[in-house]
């Protein structure tokens, strides 16, 4: 699955950057969940991380509520040339999901803005896991993706000769995922689809249970 995800990424990347130029296609609430977010990154040195950041359209919003230091990781090496252009502030690293290029309780805050809507539910585990090590105790985690369940096929996708599948997720399944992986929930959510979006939208918000949480 990661190597379709990077090559079509990597093949729609310009016009994607073109489309989805910031965050004015995003719902007021959805603004309102990342503002929200980002009031519970708690005071460091350590960077928040935009999991996959795509062409990091996210990344100047984050700036903007000054969470500074800030990185990004994506799997698509043409969607990272786009964020490190729209960031230039911004360390960010062509990596999975699965494998963060950080040490353990290396990163303050981790939002992971549409990144898992290409993986299935026990790969949404491993991320999961993945983004509890590397976060430090106490700090947030939110997860935005397409809410359902079973898959959604685009023949072509952004225009291009390219084929896009989506997995869609139940908000409660992505909050059991990061219950077992050590999460305390803060938040679930589920809106109504805008006029321009096929499905529903699903957010999970939630902190790294410290130790003695767990
Ligand atoms: C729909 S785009 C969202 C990008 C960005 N977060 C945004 O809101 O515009 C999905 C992004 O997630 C990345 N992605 C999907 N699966 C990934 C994985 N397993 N590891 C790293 N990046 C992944 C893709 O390469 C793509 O750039």
């Amino acid at each position: 699955m990661a190597d379709t995800t990077r090559s079509l990424y990597d093949t729609v990347a310009d016009t994607y950057a073109c489309v989805l130029p910031d965050l004015r296609a995003e719902a007021a609430s959805d603004l309102e969940l990342i503002y929200r977010f980002g009031r519970m990154v708690p005071a460091g040195e350590s960077p928040v991380l935009d999991a996959g950041c795509g062409t990091g359209r996210v990344l100047p919003y984050l700036a903007s509520l000054g969470l500074a230091p800030l990185a990004g990781i994506d799997l698509s090496p043409a969607m990272v040339a786009h964020a490190r252009r729209h960031a230039p502030d911004a360390r960010i690293a062509v990596a999975p999901l699965t494998a963060l290029p950080f040490p353990d309780a290396g990163v303050r805050g981790i939002l992971c803005w549409y990144a898992i809507i290409h993986s299935t539910h026990a790969e949404v585990a491993v991320i999961a896991e993945e983004a509890a090590r590397v976060l430090v105790q106490g700090a947030p985690l939110l997860l935005a993706f397409q809410a359902g369940t079973g898959d959604h096929f685009v023949p072509r996708a952004y225009g291009h000769d390219v084929s896009l599948h989506a997995v869609l997720h139940e908000p409660d399944d992505i909050a059991a995922a990061l219950t077992s992986a050590g999460f305390q929930i803060v938040a679930t959510d589920r809106r109504d689809p805008l006029s321009v979006e096929k499905h529903g939208q699903g957010f999970v918000l939630a902190v790294r249970a410290k130790a003695t949480e767990a």
